[in-house]
């Protein structure tokens, strides 16, 4: 008999996910916008919650809509995985496993990319996953799709961290690519060959993020993910810096640009 998997939260995570497992499971979701029925959830295998995690007033990340979900699963006495995939303040993890004990809580942080996020979703580069070593084991199997990803297992806090450092990676190389252009414009060198130069070289790989005349970075997650590690630990100096860039990529980028090959760009969000 197939597993039966409920995804709570119905946005792009929760969408991209139901897509994936909707090939070798049978799902179950539940949104609080829309007509669904919690207790369809109730009578699940696993459950994975993809709800938001906006940045909060404090520049940390708000996991309020992440415990309303705990706190009704806890509530309704749910004794199967509970595997959180939206992204999570630092030090969260631990405060949910001490609030509610009796949930066997996972995380496997989201990394998918929006614009093409079904594709993510069933082709993943690697799976994160904290938990206890039963939980684990059990839940990897609902994975076992993504025959080609890396499996990383951690502890909850590498994993919260380890989600939050991809994205302020993307931020730097974003930003490395901005200063880089800026540089250009300052002293008269051509940026698109400048980073061509930069990115054809086997220590740099790809290209992505590294091409000039793209903008500051943006989007829902990169932006916010960002901030949760430097409002984390204030005393960070290189992504402090990589925010600044930004902020002075985006206010030079109200106006289109014409690029050295001639070709008239919008400045965009990468
Ligand atoms: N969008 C991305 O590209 C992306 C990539 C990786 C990780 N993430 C992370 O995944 C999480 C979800 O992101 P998203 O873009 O899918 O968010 P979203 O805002 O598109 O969707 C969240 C959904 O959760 C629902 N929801 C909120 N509270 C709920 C509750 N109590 N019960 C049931 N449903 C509830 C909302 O109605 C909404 O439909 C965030 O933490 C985000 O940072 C997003």
């Amino acid at each position: 008999m197939k597993a039966k998997l409920g995804i709570i939260g119905l946005g792009s995570v929760g969408k991209a996910l139901k897509h994936t497992l909707d090939w070798f499971y049978e799902t179950v979701v539940y949104d609080i916008v829309g007509e669904y029925r919690w207790q369809d959830i109730l009578n699940t295998d696993a459950v994975f919650v993809c709800v938001q995690t906006p940045e909060g007033a404090d520049g940390r990340l708000d996991c309020s809509h992440v415990d309303e979900v705990l706190e009704r699963l806890s509530e309704d006495n749910y004794t199967k995985p509970v595997v959180i995939r939206s992204t999570l303040r630092i030090g969260y993890m631990d405060k949910a496993k001490s609030k509610y004990p009796s949930l066997r809580l996972l995380y496997v942080p989201e990394f998918l990319r929006e614009r093409s996020s079904f594709q993510w979703s069933v082709c993943p580069d690697r799976i994160v996953i904290a938990g206890a070593d039963e939980d684990v084991e059990e839940v990897l199997r609902y994975f076992s799709f993504a025959e080609d990803a890396q499996i990383i297992r951690t502890d909850y806090r590498s994993a919260e961290v380890g989600k939050l450092a991809h994205n302020a990676f993307i931020a730097t190389k974003v930003s490395f690519t901005n200063e880089i252009e800026w540089i250009c414009s300052k002293v008269g060198a051509d940026a698109n060959l400048v980073m061509e130069v930069v990115a054809a070289d086997r220590r740099v790989k790809s290209k992505e993020h590294l091409r000039p005349f793209l903008g500051p970075y943006g989007g829902k997650c990169v932006p916010k993910d960002t901030a949760e590690l430097i409002n984390a630990c204030p005393d960070c100096i290189l992504l402090k810096a990589v925010e600044a860039v930004n902020h002075r990529t985006r206010k030079n980028a109200t106006e289109p640009k014409l690029v050295p090959n001639g070709v008239n760009c919008e400045a965009t969000a990468r």
